[in-house]
């Protein structure tokens, strides 16, 4: 072959995802908070995933050593660090996918809504400079409260006339990793076989998990089915308390957030049936927003795919969590209109 070693390697790993042809479109991804826990173990990730060919890291500190260390990994994309709101425009200038894991996390005792205050501003700021430099791209939304930042994210981009209802997804992948690793456990089953969707949105009783809907299929008992559902719910507050003031999830949401930009990136190249879980706008409830399976593309969200069937217990979970669930998105809706 006259290809060199990293060109082949490129070209398996995309046959693998069903291209035809060696031609790797270019792509840039941004990281905005980048240098945070959840940034650099991202960063990385993105580094190693060969769709990207350029790879822009932003924080407010200390980006230039992230972008420098995480620059000598001998993988195709080049790395930029950028630090500062006067970088931020060149940061995003270009991008394909912007993925936001800025913002502060939880301490033991916190909900997710209690970072409202902090991160409602933050996000706001980064999506305003998104809808300046780069109206186009695809935003993964990773900072919490995820069921109240996408609506923030999306009345500024409305605001600024840029809005794309296909290009902006609050990140629930994390649920559903949790949802699958603890199902396998459950269940005795091998991990790397399972699925579960998740949907609803990312906050304690609006995850819902589908376990009625999980392949392979396990003959899990009534009781086990609530626990793994409580354990799917509570998982972010299992690491919050477990890390003891140290955080919350960054290693495995670091891993989701690479899966799902990876999915939006293979969209985005016209792979077909790529398919992930999302909390995005959507008719399939009576909610403006929700998190369910979508369909990914080449512009984004092909489509929104509806719940299929549920059992007793989910269609009870999903009347339940559908008044909090409200709550939180017309919070952020009132917050982007007031502020
Ligand atoms: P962290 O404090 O370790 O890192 C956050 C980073 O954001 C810091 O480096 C900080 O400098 C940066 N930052 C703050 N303001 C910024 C701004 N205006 N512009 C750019 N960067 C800015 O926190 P973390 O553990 O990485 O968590 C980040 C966020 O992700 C939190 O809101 C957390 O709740 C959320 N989170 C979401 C999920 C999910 O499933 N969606 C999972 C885990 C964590
Ligand atoms: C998670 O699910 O781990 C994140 O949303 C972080 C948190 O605060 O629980």
């Amino acid at each position: 072959s006259s290809f060199t070693n990293s060109t082949s390697s490129i070209s398996t790993h995309l046959t693998r995802r069903g291209y035809g042809t060696e031609s790797v479109p270019e792509r840039k991804v941004a990281v905005l908070g980048a240098a945070g826990g959840i940034g650099q173990p991202l960063a990385l990730l993105m580094k190693l995933n060969p769709l990207v060919s350029r790879l822009a890291l932003y924080d407010i500190a200390g980006t230039p050593g992230v972008a420098a260390d995480i620059s000598h990994i001998n993988s195709r994309s080049e790395v930029a660090g950028y630090m500062g709101e006067e970088q931020l425009g060149q940061a995003l200038e270009g991008s394909d996918v912007v993925i936001i894991p800025a913002g502060v996390p939880r301490k033991p005792g916190m909900t997710r809504d209690d970072l409202f205050n902090i991160n409602a501003g933050i996000v706001k700021s980064l999506c305003t400079a998104i809808s300046k430099y780069c109206p186009n791209a695809l935003v993964n939304m990773i900072s919490n409260p995820v069921n109240s930042t996408v609506p923030i994210a999306a009345e500024v981009f409305k605001k600024a006339g840029t809005y794309d209802e296909k290009k902006l997804f609050g990140v629930t992948t994390l649920d559903v990793v949790r949802a699958k690793t603890f199902y396998a456990g459950k269940g005795k089953i091998p991990v790397a076989d399972v699925n579960v969707p998740v949907v609803g949105g990312h906050a304690g009783i609006t995850i819902l998990p589908l376990f009625s809907q999980a392949t392979p299929k396990s003959n899990l008992s009534d009781e086990e089915i609530v626990a793994l559902t409580k354990r799917t719910q509570d998982g972010g507050t299992e690491v919050v308390e477990a890390k003891a003031g140290k955080g919350s999830a960054t290693l495995s949401m670091a891993y989701a957030g690479a899966i799902f930009a990876d999915a939006c990136l293979k969209g985005l190249n016209g792979v077909s049936d790529v398919v992930e879980c999302s909390f995005v706008q959507s008719s399939i409830t009576e909610l403006p927003f929700f998190a369910s399976k979508v369909k990914l593309g080449k512009n984004g969200v092909e489509e929104v795919l509806g719940l299929g069937h549920l059992s007793d217990y989910e269609r009870q979970g999903l009347e339940l969590l559908i008044p909090e669930l409200k709550a939180s998105i017309e919070k952020g809706v009132k917050f982007a209109n007031q502020n």
